[in-house]
């Protein structure tokens, strides 16, 4: 497989580390209290940033940093942080552990941009592969094409060495299997229709009602879509970026969200900066919002300001139309200088995102543009 060969060109003889080895240790780390809001501006490179802010996204920079740091292209470091973050079978939002479609299969979508080379990849509804973004990068530097999508992106990771593999875990199929069993009062999932409330004489239920069943089934609510972004300015001034993702969870088999789609879910231009997208595709395919995020900074907009043109963009288009609807999207931006910004238009709360550069680790707080 492909996959170390790169990983060891980035991290040098004395990184020889495994994403899993990495992912145990990362499960492990204390999450850093939020920094609170910063200006958004670094100002330094080499510089990476993730849009997730939890301990994964933490250790998947964390494990990049010295090569970064030391010389190493944005493009590897993009690639490595992303893989750890894809691996992480908590994170039901992107690659293994990632919620499935209505029928119970995982279907990813994840896209690459190197901005040195003008050069994109991606794969879409692509199944039983654990690094959608490193099939991504194939698909960008062993063929002349930018996407491939469902069988033929698979067969085409299939033939480059990958493992096919089963990215269901024990919680993402809970999560399935109790959505799918409450999708609706009105079909044939759960307990017959005669037994429903029923107990017999000692107040005891139908027998599969009881004990872990009844847990499982009132179990937390599960997420319903996510996405990571990794963006990255290397010591040359060479930019890259990922989008990853499982998609929206119980889409309909065969959706596609903005995550593999170039101009929507990721844009990269070593002129300029990258912009990555997260939360509902629809919206930010219809609106190109990673290449407009970009364009906004190449005439002269921070990155911070630039993520909340862009959701200000969107929501205009609805109000436009006479609804008041806000879809949820939150986008991340860097650019060449090593300014980051992200915003997102999510009812509460403000975005939060994870920075590396020279200064160390650090949450950063973006701006919630509906507020
Ligand atoms: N932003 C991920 C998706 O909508 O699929």
């Amino acid at each position: 497989m492909i996959l170390p060969i790169s990983r060891r060109r980035f991290f040098g003889q004395s990184f020889g580390i495994t994403t899993g080895a990495v992912l145990a240790r990362s499960l492990g780390l204390t999450p850093a209290d939020l920094a609170g809001r910063s200006p958004g501006r670094s100002g330094s490179t080499p510089m990476i940033i993730t849009s997730h802010r939890n301990a994964t996204g933490q250790a998947a920079l964390e494990e990049v940093w010295e090569a970064l740091a030391a010389g190493g292209s944005a493009l590897d470091a993009v690639e490595i942080a992303t893989n750890v973050i894809e691996l992480d079978p908590e994170d039901m939002s992107v690659g293994y552990g990632g919620l499935p479609n209505e029928d119970g299969v995982v279907q990813l979508d994840a896209s690459i941009m190197d901005g040195r080379t003008y050069n994109a990849g991606a794969v879409a509804g692509i199944e039983s592969i654990k690094h959608p973004s490193s099939v991504a990068r194939l698909v960008m530097e062993r063929t002349d094409h930018v996407m491939l999508v469902a069988e033929g992106a698979k067969e085409f990771a299939l033939s480059f060495g990958f493992p096919e593999e089963d990215l269901m875990t024990e919680k993402s199929r809970a999560a399935w299997l109790r959505w799918r069993e409450n999708r609706s009062d009105n079909d044939d999932w759960g307990p017959p229709d005669h037994l429903k409330g029923w107990e017999d004489e000692k107040g005891r239920g139908i027998p599969d009602a009881g004990g872990d069943r009844a847990a499982f089934l009132g179990g937390p609510e599960e997420s319903t879509h996510g996405t990571v972004n990794v963006l990255a300015v290397d010591a040359r001034g060479d930019l890259a970026g990922i989008t990853s993702t499982s998609g929206m969870s119980w889409k309909v088999p065969g959706r596609i969200g903005d995550s593999p789609i170039i101009g929507a879910g990721l844009y990269v231009d070593n002129e300029v900066g990258a912009a990555g997208a997260t939360g509902r595709g629809e919206d930010v395919i219809k609106a190109c919002s990673s290449f407009y995020i970009v364009t906004r900074m190449r005439e002269g907009r921070s990155p911070q300001e630039a993520c909340e043109d862009a959701l200000r963009f969107i929501d205009e288009r609805y109000a436009a139309v006479g609804i008041d609807y806000r879809p949820g999207e939150k986008f991340v931006a860097i650019n060449r200088d090593g300014e980051f910004g992200c915003a997102w238009n999510i009812g509460e709360g403000s975005p939060v995102m994870s920075v590396m550069d020279a200064a160390g680790y650090r949450r950063y707080e973006g701006a919630n543009t509906t507020l």
